[in-house]
């Protein structure tokens, strides 16, 4: 039994992925899936389609992959995180639409229990910002306006879930009903520090908790696969959020290692081991993963557009047609005209947290074409992962001077944004041979605890660089460079 089957359920697409037990890939399958925008703001995906594409890759991966499910050892669910869903405990019947982390619907809650003083207390248990972002006023707000939900929650009948939740609770038939540490720490229902579920923050955000998941390690044991879903029944022994993932993924084990995936927009984990830093400066403290019943603690910085300011160039814009374009049109850029672009097209995320402020850009003149264009926008990924870096630096001594940025996702394949960040940053970024880090991750820790791959220390040292960016920008520059960014960045916020 030498396969691993990883289950990518992402924000846009589901993806399944068949490793052998060197972490290899052997197969893959991706669909993807219908975004729901009922109105302004809002995001839901339809549970039935995320059960579906699930379902539909995970067979076509292990047909690809031309292995026989005996084969396969365990199953690995990673997943996006903080969306929300509650379904009936008997039927299974979801309540309505899954509520997607990117929703901001409940932004005038958040900001009336800021007003009331309430982000303090939310923070101290749960590492996390009073905002729409994470999962309590989600679940609140279907509680408060599905008919009957509150009332049936109450008497035991509904049962709430983030997304692995619900795949483990599918996969197994209705028979698991479970989480693990690094999703739960996404709820903003869950003491981080203490490792249960929070009495008080339930009371506060009106949840009652006999509809909360079981909480495990990331390495747990979530049950087996219904026997005729594949023709067998499958051990389910790895769940982790797709950044939890990808930070595993990335072999970050050592407090101090850091990654940053670029998709949609840009995550960025710092390990702090057991040590739960408490963020000065609005980043996130989170549980990176949970082996064995011992968490180990990150900070994490949340960009919401990174990728995303690509796919502007192309369809807002439209002077590209596809985002390999960029760095060739960036390249051609006037060395001469220093623009700027701030992409707070939703607002900004860490470190600003500013819901209200949009896009904007600075520095432009009469010789301003699409080059100079392309090339802010990629640099903007670059201020941006600066930002972060600073505020976690901040933060904590742990993260100073030597750190190496290990990086991922679709955006790293361009050279040119690459080089920028190493620049600006002022600090190497290692780009591995493998970027499928996501998946790797989490079929690792289903392999481990199947004993088909090898433990943490050999599986780090599997771990192959392809190419490092070293710093080449002047100190002066970069920092001359990173004040005008802020400078920009003030100028927007103050633009409402
Ligand atoms: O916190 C949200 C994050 O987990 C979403 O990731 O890759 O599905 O956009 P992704």
């Amino acid at each position: 039994m030498g396969y691993v089957l990883a289950v990518d359920q992402g924000t846009t697409s589901s993806r399944a992925v068949v490793f052998d037990a060197a972490l290899k890939v052997v197969a893959s399958a991706q669909e993807e899936f219908r975004q729901i925008f009922p109105r302004s703001g809002w995001v839901e995906h339809d549970p039935a389609d995320i059960w579906a594409t699930v379902a539909a890759t995970s067979r076509a991966a292990i047909e690809r992959a031309r292995v026989d499910v005996a084969e396969i050892a365990a199953i690995g669910i990673t997943n996006q995180r903080e969306t929300t869903l509650v379904w009936d405990r008997a039927s299974g019947e979801p309540v309505g639409n899954a509520i997607v982390w990117q929703d901001r619907r409940t932004a005038e809650v958040c900001a009336r229990l800021k007003a009331e003083g309430a982000e303090a207390d939310v923070t101290a248990r749960t590492g996390l910002l009073l905002d729409p972002y994470f999962s309590a006023t989600k679940l609140g707000w279907i509680l408060a306006n599905v008919e009957g939900a509150r009332a049936r929650a109450e008497a035991g009948e509904l049962l709430f879930g983030t997304v692995d939740c619900y795949l483990i609770w599918k996969l197994t038939g209705g028979r698991v009903h479970a989480t693990d540490a690094t999703n739960a720490a996404r709820t903003m229902l869950y003491d981080i520090g203490r490792g249960v579920w929070s009495d008080e923050l339930c009371a506060l955000f009106g949840v009652p908790m006999g509809m909360l998941p079981e909480v495990r390690d990331s390495n747990g044991d979530f049950g087996v696969t219904r026997a005729d879903l594949f023709g067998r029944e499958i051990p389910i022994l790895g769940v982790a959020g797709d950044q939890q993932a990808a930070t595993i993924g990335q072999a970050c084990f050592t407090p101090g290692m850091m990654k940053s995936t670029y998709g949609t927009g840009c995550f960025a984990l710092l390990n702090t081991g057991v040590e739960m830093v408490r963020s000065q400066t609005r980043m996130l403290t989170t549980v990176a993963y949970q082996f064995d019943g011992t968490p180990t603690y990150a900070l994490e910085g949340s960009i919401f557009i990174a990728g995303a300011v690509v796919q502007w160039l192309r369809d807002g814009l439209k002077i590209i047609r596809e985002a390999g374009e960029t760095q060739p049109l960036a390249e051609k850029a006037d060395a001469a005209q220093d623009v700027v672009l701030v992409p707070a097209f939703t607002g900004l995320g860490a470190p600003y947290w500013n819901a209200e402020c949009r896009g904007a850009v600075f520095g432009l003149t009469r010789a301003t074409g699409p080059a100079e264009m392309a090339k802010a926008a990629l640099e903007s990924v670059g201020f941006q992962t600066r930002d972060l870096l600073e505020a976690m630096q901040a933060d904590w001594d742990g993260a100073g001077g030597g750190t190496v940025l290990r990086v991922d996702g679709g955006m790293t394949a361009s050279d040119f944004a690459m080089q920028f960040l190493a620049d600006i940053l002022g600090a190497p970024v290692d780009r591995p041979e493998v970027l499928e880090t996501t998946a790797k991750g989490v079929a690792w820790v289903a392999g481990w605890r199947a004993g088909v791959c090898p433990g943490p220390e050999d599986f780090a040292k599997d771990w192959a660089l392809e190419r490092r960016f070293k710093p080449a920008m002047d100190a002066a520059e970069r920092d001359r460079r990173h004040a005008r960014w802020r400078a920009a960045v003030q100028a927007t916020m103050a633009v409402v």
